[in-house]
């Protein structure tokens, strides 16, 4: 060995022992529900990157838009004693199962490469257990969006995204009356939960979310506020087209490129199908927040599940590392429509919604008006949110009254605690 290469090889040990990574490689078999256009393309990041440092990748692929089938396969998994080693998982979720053991943690990366200081503390929070990292964050999305074709809207006469419910309304009834489907839609029990917690941000504001939808108060579930919601939700149903039942999320999201519809109210990972599609922000679609000036937090994370053998715990070790690191949070979010989890990543590549979003993250931790998405996991346990899940959906396919849902959801919700 020469003099260089001795510099060289002693300064990488010593930079991979400092990080807390043996050698960039190992296993690892990843289980996510990222199959969409967008969302294939952004976990090939990952992958790429992963194999790119010598490691295995073994894809485990559950499809189902929300995760709900992926959570199902995974519980199979741990109960059948085989789990994978990494696992697209997130919110309290985490807490559960780190509580159940089943988590190895990642705290001696995330101590080397100092996470706590380049996170969001709302987020450094929702990764840890007992004070350990036992996941690490690969993005932030935002849920409250409208996403829109403007050629359908210039056809109806619309020249501003709505602003309020009313504005929205007034807009779908335009749409309506020249034969244009103003909401696409998905009719699956997730995507319906989507719409709806949007809809109780812009019609009771961000404390009113908090209350309802995070603290579980029976007060706000059987109020007049929640009343309103269910109202409009109501309408919402009205502007859907005939198909909407089970319509996957992602073919929503076409129906509004391909003209079919005018609007989808979906969280950014709907910007990465249009981004896939060859598609341009404020030329092709449109984005712009839904009511209630606040923002409806989602983030994607993945966990480390209690496996053996050392090539899959150094696995599991750079992988944590590679998700955190500042040139692949660029690369991925870009191609999945969120915007960084990381706070010290520039924005210079991401495009006006990503910048929008930034901004009104920013804003809303400012005026505490930031909300973690009950229909995405972050806010509530698995059971009360499948409790708000059903009755969400069996209002939307039913004539059931708002008031009859709030109080259906208040006693539901009671019975789940
Ligand atoms: C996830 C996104 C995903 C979406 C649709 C959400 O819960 O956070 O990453 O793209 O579901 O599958």
């Amino acid at each position: 060995m020469n003099t260089l290469t001795r510099i060289l090889v002693t300064t990488v040990a010593i930079g991979l022992a400092a990080s807390g990574v043996a050698r960039a490689d190992g296993t690892v078999e990843v289980l996510h529900w990222w199959t969409s256009g967008g969302e294939a393309k952004a976990v090939g990041e990952l992958k790429n990157a992963f194999e790119n440092q010598g490691g295995k990748w073994i894809d485990s692929p559950i499809a189902g838009g929300g995760g709900d089938a992926a959570m199902t396969a995974l519980r199979a998994r741990v109960v059948a004693g085989n789990p994978p080693t990494a696992v697209q998982l997130k919110g309290p979720g985490i807490q559960e199962w780190a509580a159940e053991g089943a988590l190895n943690d990642v705290d001696a990366v995330a101590q080397a490469e100092s996470w706590d200081g380049v996170l969001p503390p709302v987020l450094a929070g929702i990764m840890k257990y007992e004070g350990k990292y036992v996941a690490a964050p690969v993005n932030i999305h935002r849920v409250d969006w409208f996403w829109a074709n403007p050629e359908v809207l210039a056809k109806a006469g619309i020249t501003e995204m709505p602003k309020t419910w009313d504005e929205f309304n007034a807009a779908a009834d335009k749409l309506m009356a020249m034969g244009i489907t103003p909401l696409a839609h998905g009719g699956q029990p997730w995507q319906d939960a989507t719409v709806f917690e949007d809809v109780v941000l812009g019609v009771g504001g961000a404390d009113f979310y908090r209350k309802a939808l995070v603290e579980l108060d029976q007060d706000a579930l059987t109020s007049d506020t929640m009343v309103k919601a269910f109202d409009q939700l109501r309408k919402m149903r009205g502007y859907v087209d005939a198909n909407f039942s089970g319509r996957d999320w992602n073919l929503a999201t076409a129906m509004v490129m391909k003209g079919e519809a005018a609007f989808q109210i979906m969280g950014d990972w709907a910007k990465g199908e249009f981004l896939a599609a060859g598609k341009v922000p404020g030329k092709d679609f449109l984005c712009a927040p839904t009511p209630g000036n606040g923002f409806v937090l989602n983030s994607d994370s993945f966990t480390f599940f209690k496996v053996s053998g050392e090539d899959n715990l150094k696995g599991q070790q750079v992988l944590a590392s590679l998700i955190m690191s500042p040139g692949f949070q660029e690369t991925f979010n870009l191609a999945k429509g969120s915007i960084p989890a990381r706070t010290d990543v520039a924005l210079d590549k991401f495009d006006s919604c990503a910048i929008r979003s930034h901004e009104d993250l920013v804003a809303a931790v400012a005026s505490n008006s930031l909300v973690p998405s009950m229909a995405h996991e972050m806010a509530i346990s698995r059971s009360v949110r499948g409790e708000f899940l059903d009755l969400v959906t069996n209002f939307f396919n039913s004539d059931m009254s708002s008031a009859d849902a709030a109080k259906m959801l208040a006693d539901a919700v009671k019975r789940a605690q």
